[in-house]
């Protein structure tokens, strides 16, 4: 199959919705990372998702809409909280979870009763499901396993021969995924963190954060977000958190790229040596980084990542949550 890169404009949005109304594949851009977009309401074209990404058939996609009046249709309850969120926040980076209604196939909720939805604030994104009317189920654009894609070439790389169409709307803003939450009452449970922040949450209630966000699963525990179980955002190469900051982390990866070939660190900086590469020194422009310098590793054959342990506040503990699983969980203690 012949992949076509187009941009975002009247064409591209006309062009994408004729392939989603006719049950193709899609990929689309979103202000946290692109996604591999297809009809959610439709078995056949979502089953095709999971084959082009190679992706579990347990892991659940997100349900995308682009106006209040889309969500009603899809779940059997709408708690007053998520009524609330979805005023402060939609459209923009935050998924909530609701019980499902009997439009939502079971490939879509990975089997489970509930459905994830978001309302993108992406202009593109919102275009082209309005053109559809209908919703689209959309995970990350990566290969399963790999960092999400946050440019078009990103999911050319990924996706090339796959699907007919990529949309490109530039580079995503955000760059990390978006936060997900369940209700447990009035309780704002956060099951993966992301673009709106356990602070922005705490205006509008208690916020609870699953272990499973900065803990690795023991085996076979059960886990919420059944995402959280598999191993993500990974390069070729391995990728290891260090916990030191400014010139003691320099003077770590500096002292090791001496004796071993291949040893690439990101950090907050100036980038040297070709060793050096700069994920900013704000939570924000790390979250906008993250992903692209961990493909950009991979591009310079490295073998060894040395991160530099981020900020956790803010967006910060989206970024260190995927970290460390790019990590596998492995913290170097300097
Ligand atoms: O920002 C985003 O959310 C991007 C863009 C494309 O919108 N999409 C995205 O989708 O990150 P994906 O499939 O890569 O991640 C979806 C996450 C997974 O961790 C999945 O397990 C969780 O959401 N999830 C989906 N439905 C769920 C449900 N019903 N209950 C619990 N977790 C759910
Ligand atoms: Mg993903």
């Amino acid at each position: 199959m012949n992949t076509e890169v187009m941009e975002y404009g009247a064409r591209s949005v006309s062009k994408a919705a004729e392939l989603l109304k006719c049950g193709q594949l899609v990929a689309i851009p979103t202000e946290t990372v692109y996604g591999l977009a297809a009809n959610a309401l439709d078995e056949n074209a979502v089953r095709n998702i999971f084959k082009a990404k190679g992706r579990p058939q347990d892991n659940p996609l997100i349900v995308h809409i682009s106006g209040i009046k889309m969500l009603p249709p899809l779940v059997r309850e709408i708690p007053d909280i998520a009524m609330r969120l979805a005023e402060s926040f939609w459209a923009g980076p935050l998924t909530m979870i609701f019980p499902k209604s009997d439009k939502i196939p079971s490939v879509t909720s990975g089997g489970l009763d509930t459905v994830a939805v978001r309302m993108p604030e992406s202009e593109a994104a919102r275009a082209i499901i309005k053109q559809c009317g209908f919703p689209l189920a959309a995970p990350s654009a990566n290969l399963s396993g790999k960092p999400s894609p946050t440019t078009a070439a990103h999911v050319f790389e990924d996706m090339n021969g796959k699907i007919p169409l990529i949309v490109d709307g530039g580079e995503c803003s955000v760059g990390v995924e978006s936060t997900v939450v369940c209700f447990k009452g009035d309780v704002i449970h956060i099951l993966r963190p992301g673009g709106v922040t356990a602070e922005m949450l705490a205006e509008f209630g208690n916020v609870e954060i699953d272990k499973a966000v900065t803990a690795q699963p023991e085996k076979g525990e059960r886990v919420l977000s059944p995402g959280m179980k598999y191993k993500h955002y990974s390069p070729k190469a391995d990728v290891f958190i260090v916990n030191a900051h400014n010139m003691k982390f320099r003077e770590y990866c500096l002292k090791r790229s001496r004796y071993e070939k291949g040893l690439i660190a990101l950090g907050a900086g100036a980038e040297e040596n070709g060793v050096f590469l700069d994920y900013g020194d704000t939570p924000e422009k790390q979250a906008r980084n993250l992903f692209s310098l961990l493909r950009r590793a991979d591009e310079l054959n490295a073998k060894t990542v040395l991160v530099e342990m981020p900020d956790k506040s803010g967006v910060g503990l989206a970024v260190y949550n995927r970290l460390l699983r790019a990590a596998a969980f492995r913290i170097i203690e300097v």
